[in-house]
């Protein structure tokens, strides 16, 4: 069994965040391990109140990890502050992981904001460098490259340009656009577009953070990038089309909806 582990921010309702990425792994066949980075006070409706962990605790509980037990792959989801980040850097050079997804979470879906402004720099400069896949949604690249970005043809040149940051490769994630969810994949040589059909549903509570952890658990699974993004997408999007009536604003997807339906 592959060991997955995510190093994130908590989210009460359950959708998006720590406990995302824990249903991701689980559905997926890996066991999965988490790093707290912070706890958020949030539901279907919005953030309501962030705590962050002290960067020692950070830093303690992935040496507790790495000390004990094989990690296949990891995925970095909020950090927050530029000390966590840099914390969260210094460990993962120190331990090694084979994979790293970097999902570069700033600002959740219902617009609050997750990353500190002061932390902007040491994202790009600390963790991009050390991703095998960095996955910004739009306004994370927007904000990653100072420029908006508003067409397919901007995600392609924006790939390409926030693969020079360091990255080992870059994916673009089309979800904020309208028409067919197109995600912009570049490895440094060629431009890959996956798409899948876009669900008119309410239920993208989650949907960046589980991505970003199947790719981490395919990778895991010995897939190349561009299997594992494809078999992540797959998921994420039968998740959507499966979404759960939970909370009264934008819900969570579907984790196990190869296990098990969930009719009301
Ligand atoms: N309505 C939809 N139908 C199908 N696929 C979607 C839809 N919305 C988003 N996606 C896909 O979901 C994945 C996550 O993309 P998205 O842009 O939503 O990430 P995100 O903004 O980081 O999400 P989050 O707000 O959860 O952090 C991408 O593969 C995207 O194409
Ligand atoms: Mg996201």
């Amino acid at each position: 069994m592959k060991h997955l582990l995510t190093i994130a921010g908590s989210d009460s309702s359950g959708g998006a965040g720590i406990q995302a990425d824990l249903k991701t792994f689980c559905a997926l066949g890996t066991y999965g391990m988490s790093v707290i980075t912070a706890i958020t006070a949030q539901n279907t409706q919005g953030v309501d109140a962030v705590v962050e962990l002290d960067k020692a605790m950070v830093k303690a509980q992935i040496d507790a990890i790495f000390s004990d037990i094989t990690v296949d792959a990891v995925k970095i989801g909020m950090v927050s502050s530029s000390e966590i980040i840099r914390e969260i850097k210094e460990s993962l050079l120190h331990w090694q992981p084979s994979f790293i997804v970097v999902d570069p979470v700033m600002v959740s879906k219902s617009g609050h904001h997750l990353l500190q402004p002061e932390a902007k720099e040491a994202l790009i400069n600390d963790l991009l460098p050390i991703a095998t896949i960095a996955t910004p949604n739009i306004p994370e690249a927007e904000v990653i490259l100072d420029r908006k970005i508003t067409t397919l043809e901007e995600m392609e040149v924006a790939a390409k340009d926030i693969y020079k940051l360091g990255p080992k490769s870059v994916l673009v994630k089309g979800g904020h656009l309208s028409g067919d969810a197109v995600d912009v994949f570049y490895d440094g040589s060629t431009i890959t577009k996956l798409t899948s059909l876009r669900i008119d549903k309410k239920n993208t509570h989650g949907t960046g953070c589980t991505l970003s952890s199947a790719i981490a658990a395919h990778l895991a699974l010995q897939h190349d990038l561009i299997t594992a993004i494809a078999k992540s997408k797959d998921y994420v999007t039968e998740g959507i089309k499966y979404g759960l009536s939970i909370g009264k604003g934008v819900g969570p997807l579907h984790h196990f909806h190869n296990l098990y339906n969930a009719e009301d």
